[in-house]
């Protein structure tokens, strides 16, 4: 068994950490490339990795994590698997892109659409948030409407459109929540909460005729874990037909993660349209939106719809990708991961049951969400905000301990194929232990 160099509460450091980071600020906004890098809702500087290997991340201060950020869920296989890394490296040997079709196209092509049912034709891209804006762009192309619906609570990357939150009321107009997009961007997106059907009435009701899209993520884990009723995601796609739009499925967490066909699978709704991102790239920066041959012929060149992308189905990438869905498709993988997963939560639970301590572990497939409230949460302004400083608690105790989580209480953890047995049982001691000082013990 691999003997890793975990920190201990006396030992933790972040002294190089810091010291990159604080050169960082001199070069890049903020010292990172992604705000949530920074650290700003957790404690201390962020750490900068150097290495990963299974479920284990290690730092450069020379510490050894557990690690269920996983990338923000793109390594489902975990760090460096093998099988990944070696197809990897004979593509890159073979050349780093050509900008023309190659042969990874029609394999990962194969994979992808022989085993989903939910889909007929893809188009790769070079992240999840370029996925969703061209999704957008088709669903505006195919219905020729401007609006599309989206729920509070749900994130589909830095999309201008998208990048807006509710106002008063219960079907309002976005409010953007990013300076430089204009108001009149905005305005072409209402926003509704989620799991409220009266809301999503209103809103297709006031403009109907002029709604392109309902945008969801199907399995909501962009502010905590808000999983909804498949009578609501059902209510959906009925609604998108009776009032003439389409509905996207943002599986750029759920595609591939909890099973094959990701939430259309799970749920077993036909969505007009899915974006992927994360795992179909296997750790590299790949995206896609996939939909029935008739809305893909939407595209150029075969349609009007314009997209295009100089390093779209990038060889090396599409051999990361093929690996990485090839190794989802075995038998038993899914159910094996679901297992390990609710064996985990289960014991969390137990523990902070038998302790009298307010918190709960939801989860679905692989994703799980340490919640400081045991009410089912379904909807953004049902989390109650004041727990974070709890979580932010939670995240410096972990850390001290080798166990690492995404730096927000707002995150979801992610348990890959590689976290073994061992593993996620010395995780959850150090979880617990932490657990303890948080509430006080
Ligand atoms: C549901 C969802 N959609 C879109 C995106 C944007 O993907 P990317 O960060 O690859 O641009 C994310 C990123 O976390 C996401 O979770």
């Amino acid at each position: 068994m691999q003997q890793h160099t975990y920190p201990t509460p006396e030992t933790f450091t972040r002294t190089r950490s810091g010291e990159l980071f604080e050169t960082a600020k001199t070069y890049f906004p903020g010292g990172v490339h992604s705000p949530v890098r920074a650290f700003k809702s957790v404690q201390g500087p962020p750490i900068f990795f150097e290495k990963g290997a299974g479920s284990h991340i290690y730092d450069v201060d020379g510490q050894a994590f557990v690690d269920f950020c996983c990338s923000w869920g793109p390594l489902i296989l975990g760090h460096c698997p093998p099988e990944v890394v070696k197809p990897v490296q004979a593509a890159v040997a073979n050349g780093m892109s050509f900008g023309t079709p190659t042969p990874f196209d029609l394999e990962i092509g194969k994979l992808v659409l022989d085993n989903h049912r939910f889909i007929e034709m893809i188009r790769f891209v070079s992240s999840g948030t370029e996925a969703v804006m061209s999704a957008i762009r088709l669903a505006r192309g195919v219905t020729k409407r401007d609006k599309i619906i989206k729920f509070e609570g749900c994130y589909h990357g830095h999309v201008d459109a998208l990048l807006v939150k509710a106002g008063s009321g219960l079907a309002t107009f976005g409010i953007s929540t990013s300076a430089g997009i204009p108001e009149s961007f905005a305005k072409e997106t209402i926003v509704v909460p989620l799991a409220d059907p009266e809301a999503l009435e209103q809103a297709l009701q006031q403009y109907a005729g002029d709604v392109a899209a309902i945008i969801i993520e199907p399995i909501p884990a962009n502010n905590g874990l808000l999983l909804q009723d498949r009578a609501f995601l059902q209510l959906l796609r009925e609604k998108a037909d009776q009032y003439g739009c389409l509905l996207i499925f943002d599986e750029v967490i759920s595609g591939f993660r909890v099973g094959f066909e990701g939430a259309a699978g799970f749920y077993n709704i036909q969505p007009d349209i899915i974006t992927f991102g994360k795992i179909i790239g296997g750790g590299m920066p790949v995206g896609a939106y996939a939909a029935s041959r008739k809305i893909m012929e939407h595209i150029a060149p075969v349609g009007p719809v314009y997209q295009a992308g100089t390093l779209s189905a990038n060889p090396v990438a599409m051999a990361a990708g093929i690996a990485t869905l090839t190794e989802l498709l075995k038998p038993g993988f899914y159910e094996s991961l679901e297992a390990t997963t609710k064996a985990f939560t289960g014991r969390l639970q137990q523990f902070c049951d038998s302790r009298g301590y307010e918190m709960a572990f939801p989860s679905i497939g692989s994703i799980f969400w340490p919640t400081f409230s045991k009410k089912s949460i379904r909807r953004s302004d049902e989390i109650d905000g004041s727990k974070m400083d709890l979580f932010k608690k939670m995240h410096l105790e972990c850390l001290k301990r080798g166990v690492y989580f995404g730096p927000s209480g707002y995150e979801v953890g992610f348990i890959s194929a590689a976290h073994s047995q061992n593993d996620l049982d010395f995780a959850a001691t150090q979880i617990e232990r932490s657990l303890d000082l948080v509430f006080g013990v």
